[in-house]
């Protein structure tokens, strides 16, 4: 009886192993990858985080699709994330420094220049 008892758990361990370890795992990985990659995620950066900063701090300017308005185009333009921070972080002409954190500057930096 014992014996039997062993067997049988030792296959239902068996079986939730091999059934776990293919259906557990894969959705929480998967999940926030394709979040991003919805949102044309190509180099890296986040590319929801930055167009959440880009909405709250720069749209008014540069427009909704990065197309200019009071403030030039940043869509198809030659910036380097380096640039870009730059003048986020300390303004350009008329635009004023954008106080933001460092770390959604240089995420939102590298998104603008892959735009
Ligand atoms: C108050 C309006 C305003 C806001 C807000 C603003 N900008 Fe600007 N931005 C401008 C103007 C105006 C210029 C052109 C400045 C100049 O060269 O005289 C500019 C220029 C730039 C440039 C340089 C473009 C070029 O071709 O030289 C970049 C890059 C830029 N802005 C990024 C941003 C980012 C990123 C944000 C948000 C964090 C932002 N701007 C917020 C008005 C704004």
């Amino acid at each position: 009886m014992k014996k039997m008892l062993l067997a049988l758990g030792v296959i239902v361990t068996l079986t939730a192993c091999g059934g776990g370890d293919e259906a557990a795992p894969a959705p929480e990985e998967t999940a926030p990858a394709e979040d991003v990659a919805t949102e044309e995620a190509t180099g890296d950066f986040d590319a929801t985080a930055a167009r959440a900063v880009y909405e709250s701090s720069c749209i008014g300017c540069h427009g909704g699709n990065l197309q200019g308005g009071g403030g030039p185009a940043l869509a198809g333009q030659d910036h380097t994330p380096e640039q870009v921070l730059n003048v986020i972080q300390n303004g350009q002409g008329t635009m004023p420094a954008i106080n933001i954190p460092a770390e959604d500057a240089e995420n939102l930096a590298k998104w603008i220049s892959a735009q």
